[in-house]
């Protein structure tokens, strides 16, 4: 809670800790409303002589405090808000402090909390300084012993590294020690201690070392952890292969849990997950769900090398672990599932969250220089364009000279706590490259805008591009300079035959030329091939040439990317008020005939159906209007329906598959492509469109296929959409994970009296706001994703997402702090809405007691 005005952290200001916690033994007392921690920390001082120890703590009733077994008086310590200060300390010594915390009560879920009734911890980035005293930074690197104790009816306890000692305590309790032997910052600290089932298997690795895999859900649960762990064991295997990067303990150990505030947390040999990122079989998981899971297992298991074997000096550096993990999930993904659809659907996420949100007032660098709450730096831009910038070396570097680099930061690394330069300076020398200029990419904020001009001289059979490079000011950086881009670029014929293959140019100036010889025929240019810079890209091609791409680009992320880049410009044109029909039409068949290439995969196939996002039509026009963004769109979506009826019903048809489930790539992208076949034909709910949706409803056996079936149903409206969501609540009702579903679909609803529906599920008995899925199915669904009901023009949306965001904030700060972002953009809306939505900033920003999470953030998107 806000005290007075906050200080931020920054940089610049970096110092060492001037002690070091060589180990760190931690007794737990688990009762959930009282609950004592004993923490024995052997000190040693490695600083100036004159500095007091400071350690973090809050919420914490200290009981007793000794240093070396000697009790400490009154006068010798200082206890306040945040911290525990002992002036006087000698250089070796050891601390014990002993405090009593109420884990029932804590609601923010950071920290040591219960959920479903058992204990779990979430202590990255700040949450341990709410369990015991301790330096809580990620510098301080310590060895644990752990001993928990509790009731009986709590079985399992779990922590770090690996189990130890056990008995019984007296009749009712039961205690069990932990070692972890490698030495962790506190952020990767867990303990977990409640009734769970076991799914159990073993990995040998590749030096033959056996490793026990254990996966702990609730009881009742285990078959649905299966997908979790094969997951598990193909990253496993996959790290070894593709980065030579080997498990080091006995036991890896994963536990979900319902209440959780982010997707997982890699703590060192007990990862901690949402249940809805781990949790999967047919009838109640997507697809989507599944591909997530996979990819958020092993993006976990793979901090333990970028993470935890090598981990973050202080918070700036976050996009070190973080940024080369997605790009490792990334990778591993593109293997697992195939390359150009992964691509797609990664570039999808990385516009609609990372471009939106460089392009407002929460624009950052990927590495920040300041922060309020660094729980706020959790960010698309470290995340995703973190995996950008790894994606963008390698590129540069060549595979070779990128495995050698990070074989060198491995090695050279291990079991330190490091900064982005050292990372880079590692694959500067590996390579021989000087990578100066490239580490502006971490430290420059903002999305640069590329042009290509080409000029061909057809005498010569010479062709002259020219690129140019810029970068819109963001807060507090209004000068930017030229990156180094890297620019993937190929050559068709008119007729879409290959002219020249792809070629990295590297632009690396304001503006640069390049001229190619022998091209032999007027080229088309199909450029930033596989999306090869994370840049806003306009060339000065025309509809014609887009066509030729959309039909017979060999990269397939650039066809995909010219039927995105025709679609959107008729829909911002009929937005404008200027419709393009005869383009239209002209667009339905070209996507007819790409959807009739048996060349193309199914997957593939579903993602040239889906028409650009409302979001990312609202980021591409100025100023944003929502409505007519929405009813431009859905004209296009009914033309295509009516246009390709026939050949969707076809494909509809087609993919219909008979068999077992399989939740391989190949059959959910026949799933995905029936899917979007029905939610085209939904545009059109003609007798028979409409019976044939009803009926892929009525006949699903799985998630995926309902799913697919209730959107369409719920967006044509009426009995069909009241049918069907009660169906699918009576069938649900008792399963979490599928009830976020119906929640969140609801929060998507395309109709009138969407809002007034929103607002009165808020009260209904199944809504839990202290549950962040549930909460973010119904809420930040509605505001992100629902623009033309959250931008309703009388400002009802807005207040409804403050009035969430305020009720949440009291007990949850960091979840109401990922609701701030659907009102930051307010400048970019029309000035009737953006005024209204700077009225709720305003609002919120004048409430009493708000937290330091949301303030930073109101008062940024304010700025
Ligand atoms: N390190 C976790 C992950 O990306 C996320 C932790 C989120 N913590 C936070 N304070 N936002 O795998
Ligand atoms: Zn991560």
């Amino acid at each position: 809670m806000r005290t007075d005005t906050p200080q931020p952290v920054r940089l610049a200001d970096y110092r060492p800790f001037p002690f070091a916690i060589e180990t760190t033994r931690l007794v737990f007392d688990l009762h959930p409303t009282a609950t004592k921690v004993t923490a024995e920390l052997a000190i040693r001082r490695v600083g100036d002589a004159t500095e007091p120890l400071v350690l973090d703590g809050e919420r914490l009733k200290l009981l007793s405090i000794a240093i070396d077994g000697q009790a400490l008086g009154a006068n010798q310590f200082v206890v306040d808000a945040e911290h525990l200060t002992i002036a006087e300390v000698p250089d070796r010594f050891v601390l014990t402090t002993e405090v009593e915390i109420d884990p029932s009560s804590n609601k923010a879920l950071t920290g040591l909390y219960m959920s479903g009734g058992r204990f779990c911890t979430q202590c990255e980035a700040e949450g341990f300084r709410t369990i015991t005293y301790f330096p809580d930074r990620p510098d301080v690197l310590s060895r644990y012993t752990v001993r928990i104790e509790a009731d009986r009816k709590f079985p399992h306890l779990l922590s770090n590294g690996n189990p130890g000692a056990f008995g019984q305590v007296g009749e009712t309790r039961h205690f069990l020690e932990w070692t972890d032997p490698f030495p962790k910052p506190c952020y990767l600290f867990a303990l977990v201690a409640g009734d769970l089932d076991v799914l159990a298997d073993k990995f040998i690795t590749m030096s033959g070392r056996e490793v026990a895999l254990r996966i702990l859900v609730d009881p009742g649960q285990a078959s649905r952890a299966a997908y979790a762990l094969d997951s598990l064991k193909r990253a496993m295997k996959w790290d070894e292969d593709t980065f030579g990067r080997e498990y080091d303990l006995d036991l890896f150990a994963i536990v979900a849990v319902r209440d959780f505030n982010f997707g997982a947390m890699e703590n060192k040999g007990l990862n901690i997950f949402n249940s809805a990122l781990l949790l999967a079989d047919p009838e109640t998981a997507t697809d989507l769900d599944y591909e997530r899971i996979e990819a958020v297992v092993a993006h976990e298991y793979f901090h333990n090398w970028t993470g935890n074997r090598i981990t973050c000096r202080d918070w700036f550096q976050l996009c070190l672990k973080e940024g080369f993990t997605v790009f490792r999930d990334q990778s591993f993904s593109a293997d697992q599932r195939g390359a150009a659809v992964q691509r797609i659907k990664d570039v999808r996420a990385l516009r609609a969250r990372q471009f939106a949100e460089d392009a407002g007032p929460l624009a950052h660098p990927v590495r920040p220089s300041s922060y309020l709450k660094i729980d706020n730096f959790y960010t698309a831009t470290i995340y995703e364009k973190g995996a950008e910038i790894i994606r963008m070396l390698k590129t540069i570097l060549g595979d070779a000279a990128f495995r050698k680099g990070s074989d060198l930061y491995f090695d050279r690394h291990d079991g330190q706590a490091t900064t982005v330069e050292a990372f880079i300076a590692c694959f500067a020398e590996a390579s021989g490259r000087d990578l100066t200029a490239f580490f502006d990419w971490y430290e420059q904020a903002g999305t640069p805008s590329v042009t290509i001009d080409t000029d061909y001289d057809a005498a010569a059979k010479a062709l002259t591009l020219t690129l140019t490079q810029s970068t819109a000011p963001t807060p507090g950086q209004p000068n930017k300079k030229p990156l180094p881009i890297p620019v993937a670029i190929g050559l068709l014929s008119a007729e879409g035959e290959v002219l020249r293959d792809t070629e990295i140019v590297l632009l690396d100036q304001a503006r640069q030329t390049v001229r190619w010889e022998g091209v032999t025929s007027a080229p088309v240019l199909s450029a930033l091939r596989g999306f090869s810079a994370p840049v806003n890209l306009t060339t000065d091609a025309r509809a014609s040439d887009r066509y030729v791409l959309f039909a017979a680009d060999p990269d397939l992320f650039n066809r995909w990317e010219a039927g995105q880049t025709l679609a959107r410009d008729l829909i911002l044109a009929r937005a404008a008020g200027t419709p393009d029909e005869v383009g239209e039409e002209r667009y339905a068949d070209a996507l007819g005939r790409a959807l009739v290439d048996d060349a193309a995969e199914p997957a593939f196939k579903a993602l040239l159906l889906a028409l650009p996002s409302e979001p990312d039509l609202a980021l591409m026009s100025d100023p944003a209007d929502p409505a007519a963004l929405h009813e431009a769109r859905d004209t296009l979506r009914t033309r295509i329906a009516v246009h390709l009826g026939d050949l969707l019903r076809r494909l509809h048809g087609e993919m219909q598959s008979e068999g077992e489930f399989s939740a391989s790539a190949e059959a959910a992208g026949r799933r995905a492509l029936r899917n979007a076949c029905i939610e085209i034909l939904a545009a059109d709910p003609r007798d028979d469109n409409l019976m044939r949706i009803v009926g892929h409803f009525e006949a699903s056996r799985n998630m995926t296929d309902m799913i697919g079936a209730l959107y369409p149903l719920v967006s044509i409206g009426g009995v069909a959409r009241e049918k069907a969501l009660a169906n699918f609540h009576f069938a649900w009702r008792a399963e979490p994970l599928v009830l976020d579903k119906w929640f969140a679909v609801q929060g998507r609803d395309p109709n009138e009296d969407a809002l007034e529906r929103v607002i009165a599920l808020t009260s209904y008995p199944d809504f839990e706001p202290t549950n962040p899925n549930r909460l973010r199915a119904l809420v930040a669904t509605f505001a992100n994703f629902n623009p033309a009901r959250f931008h309703d023009p009388s400002g009802a949306g807005y207040r409804f997402l403050a009035d969430q965001i305020l009720a949440v904030d009291a007990f949850n700060p960091t979840t109401a702090a990922r609701l701030v972002d659907p009102l930051g953009g307010w400048r970019r809306y029309k000035p009737e809405l953006g005024q209204q939505m700077r009225e709720q900033l305003e609002r919120i920003k004048a409430h009493p007691g708000l937290s330091r999470n949301v303030l930073e953030l109101v008062a940024k998107a304010l700025d």
